[in-house]
């Protein structure tokens, strides 16, 4: 038997996924407020997704429509404006941070919102296990967490394998909106778009959305523009 120091998978360069996989969030419960901890305890059972295996979204969501999936929605806002001004199609988002879903459903249940459920935990995790085939119409990740030093870059989401994951859960023609306001980042999803034969860029090869976006602006957003950053949109649809 081969001593720890010895063995390959006890190198301190190789990160071992076997004993943690490589997340792109950290854990950080955060204090939730009181009216957060209210909505959680009260709206979930009404919003919250809770599955073991794969989800059936025509029950989940009581109707056949096409359906949009938020990834790391934050606090929600945007999501429950974009769920409110398209009720003819269904909104899912998924988050990690609780006390962002609890304010996403304090201010779902104030819209009313019949067409919005969430889930709480891990996209990917999401993805691999609960999402069906040919379930999803679209996709957003808005200023998903840039990860700056090259060292963390394998914890961004947006990477070559995130894609291999997504693709079988579209449906044909589906749209990924991606938006983020961290230069290096926005393009290093140009590259790897536009390196993947699967999808096309609706603004033209190689080209960022123009501004205004097709989208509410979101919290993360307003804070990176307050610091003077460039907000950076690609639509690609699924060919
Ligand atoms: C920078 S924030 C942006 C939030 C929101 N989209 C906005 O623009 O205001 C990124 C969010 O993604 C969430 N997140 C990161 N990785 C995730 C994952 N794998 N699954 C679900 N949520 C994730 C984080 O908890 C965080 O709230």
């Amino acid at each position: 038997m081969s001593s720890p120091s010895e063995n390959p998978a006890n190198r301190s360069d190789r990160p071992n996924t076997l004993l943690r996989p490589t997340r792109s969030f950290v854990r950080r419960e955060g204090r939730l407020t009181r009216g957060q901890a209210a909505a959680l305890e009260r709206l979930w059972p009404r919003y919250g997704v809770e599955s073991e295996g794969v989800i059936d979204l025509d029950q989940l969501f009581g109707r056949n429509a096409e359906r949009v999936l938020d990834i790391g929605f934050g606090n929600g806002e945007a999501l429950v404006a974009m769920a409110a001004a398209d009720p003819a199609r269904d909104y899912l988002g998924v988050e990690v941070h609780r006390p962002g879903i609890g304010h996403c459903l304090r201010s779902a249940e104030q819209h009313g919102l019949g067409n919005l459920r969430l889930f709480a935990g891990d996209a990917v995790e999401l993805l691999r296990a609960h999402l069906p085939e040919r379930s999803l119409a679209a996709v957003h990740l808005f200023f998903p967490d840039p990860w700056p030093k090259k060292r963390h870059h394998k914890r961004r989401l947006l990477q070559p394998a995130f894609l291999d994951l997504l693709v079988p859960r579209l449906t044909p023609g589906a749209i990924l909106h991606l938006a983020t306001d961290w230069e290096e980042y926005a393009l290093a999803m140009l590259a790897c778009l536009e390196a993947d034969a699967r999808w096309v860029n609706l603004a033209g090869r190689g080209a960022f959305l123009p501004p205004p976006p097709p989208r509410p602006r979101t919290k993360f957003e307003r804070r990176g523009l307050q610091r003077g950053h460039t907000v950076y949109d690609l639509r690609y649809r699924l060919v």
